[in-house]
């Protein structure tokens, strides 16, 4: 197996016995390449494109409490072409990252401490924090787009060399939040951000040449914390939802995210290019929803499915310190109980319609991204491993029948989004693989596995064997690798 071990990074973090930096959340230090590793069954000759996951991997010791969301965005890729693949794996070198480099050390602390004890000025909502690019990516105008929850800066990256190209021109002052979306269609990107200064949102629009075409205000209530949009065809969709900073703690400079469950779940509704006076504003059940999924237009309704939270402020996790249980539960899929649910918006009566799909847990929905925006009709999920920040398992919904398939990963093996692989000249809509890299507990080692979109319960077609056992990880990409070369060639 041809392996080039390409850099370890400088590191500070001791061993400790924190949840998050053991397990199958073990960082990695190490940048790696690797080319005709082992392969149990056969790499796909249909499929032409790049798997990008993003990943938290802290390195340095943390100042404080370390929050699983604090970590150095790491991100592995396996490009895929021919019949044959290709792995890396590469930090994403963030103004952060490079200057903890420098100093040896952490200098911010992470979300879940005083602010204070932060030795520059940071970044994000909060403004402490590190911009640390490691929570979600997509690939637009040919280039890999890392992005952070708190809104930071766009980190660009080739995707089949994984070389850094810096970052986005066009990110406005308050950043980009995780969850930008590229529609297919058009070769867009759609964003927004988010802050604690009026008018506390912004939304924006990305022709396919990476040039900012539209940015517009879509004023909330005060600061919120939201997390995903969703688009049809005409329409992008903003929410304000009722999980967000404690207003009279946020006054003291503490943040503390709180429910409040008498007030509503609200979805402003937006032309793609409209103005914040164009939005129409739609009240339904309070809830938290961290990922949204396909939206589309269907006659006056807009349709939007999503993970409609049952429990967003969940009890902590039992025989724990209560701040440990709380943090574990609050990103456990089974303590916020994390539902498939519609909504059905009707933007000439403005009658609000709800719909519970499935009642199982499942969240980090995947499906074929040439219906974005469009009618689908089937969703991949993920089931979590209860107690935990991990993924056990797949369900694949047809959301026309309401029939279910599940796979299950193993024993102590934990996978990643997995994101729809359309096959080359694919006939259906779920003519393609799904594909997750697993991190197996009980051999310490990984892989990239190609799953039949039509037969999931069959398990995995293809294993790929990486060079080193990988930090689990969660939010992940596919791109066609035609439309990335296309953009190459034109530089
Ligand atoms: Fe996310």
């Amino acid at each position: 197996m041809p392996i080039s071990y390409e850099n370890e990074v400088d590191h500070s973090l001791k061993p400790s016995r924190h949840p998050y930096l053991n397990g199958a959340w073990t960082p990695n230090f190490t940048e790696y390449t690797a080319t005709d590793m082992e392969v149990i069954g056969e790499i796909p000759t249909d499929i032409d494109g790049v798997y990008v996951r993003n990943t938290e991997n802290p390195v340095q010791e943390p100042i404080g409490n370390y929050h699983p969301f604090d970590g150095d965005g790491m991100l592995h890729s396996m490009s895929f072409r021919d019949g044959k693949a290709e792995y890396r794996n590469r930090f994403v070198r963030t103004k952060g990252f490079n200057a903890e480099q420098e100093a040896g050390e952490a200098l911010w602390t992470g979300i879940a401490n005083n602010p204070k004890k932060s030795k520059r000025p940071g970044w994000g909502a909060q403004g402490h924090v590190k911009d640390s690019s490691s929570t979600d990516v997509v690939i637009h105008a040919g280039k890999i787009l890392s992005t952070f929850w708190q809104c930071g800066d766009g980190y660009q990256l080739d995707p089949y060399t994984l070389e850094q190209e810096g970052t986005v021109a066009w990110a406005p002052i308050d950043g980009i939040s995780a969850h930008p979306k590229v529609d297919e269609a058009t070769g867009e990107l759609l964003f927004f951000n988010y802050s604690k200064y009026p008018p506390y949102q912004h939304y924006g629009v990305i022709d396919r040449n990476n040039k900012l075409i539209h940015y517009t205000p879509v004023p909330l209530p005060g600061p919120r914390l939201p997390h995903d949009m969703a688009f049809t065809k005409n329409y992008s969709i903003l929410v304000d939802l009722p999980l967000f900073w404690d207003p009279e703690l946020l006054k003291k400079e503490q943040y503390h995210a709180r429910y409040f469950p008498d007030k509503p779940t609200r979805f402003g509704i937006i032309p793609r290019y409209g103005k914040a006076e164009e939005t129409i504003w739609f009240e339904a059940s309070p809830t938290y929803v961290l990922h949204w999924m396909n939206a589309y237009e269907d006659g006056d309704e807009i349709v939007l499915d999503g993970y409609f939270q049952d429990e967003p402020d969940p009890a902590p996790l039992p025989g724990l310190p209560p701040a440990v249980g709380k943090m574990m539960a609050n990103i456990d899929i089974n303590s916020f109980q994390s539902k498939l649910h519609r909504w059905r918006f009707n933007l000439k009566t403005g009658a609000v319609k709800e719909q519970r799909l499935d009642d199982r847990p499942l969240e980090f929905g995947t499906f074929n991204q040439k219906y974005a925006g469009v009618k689908s009709r089937y969703l991949y999920s993920v089931k979590g491993e209860p107690g935990w920040f991990m993924f056990s398992g797949i369900v694949k919904h047809d959301l026309d029948t309401g029939e279910s398939w599940q796979l299950d990963f193993g024993e102590q093996r934990f996978g990643s989004e997995a994101p729809f692989v359309p096959r080359i000249d694919a006939k259906d809509e779920d003519d393609g693989y799904l594909v997750s890299f697993i991190t197996d507990m009980k051999t310490n080692r990984s892989e990239c596995v190609l799953i039949d979109a039509k037969d999931i319960a069959a398990g995995p077609v293809c294993r790929i064997m990486l060079p080193h056992r990988i930090c689990s990880g969660t939010h992940a990409t596919w791109a066609d690798g035609e439309t990335i070369r296309s953009f190459q060639h034109k530089d």
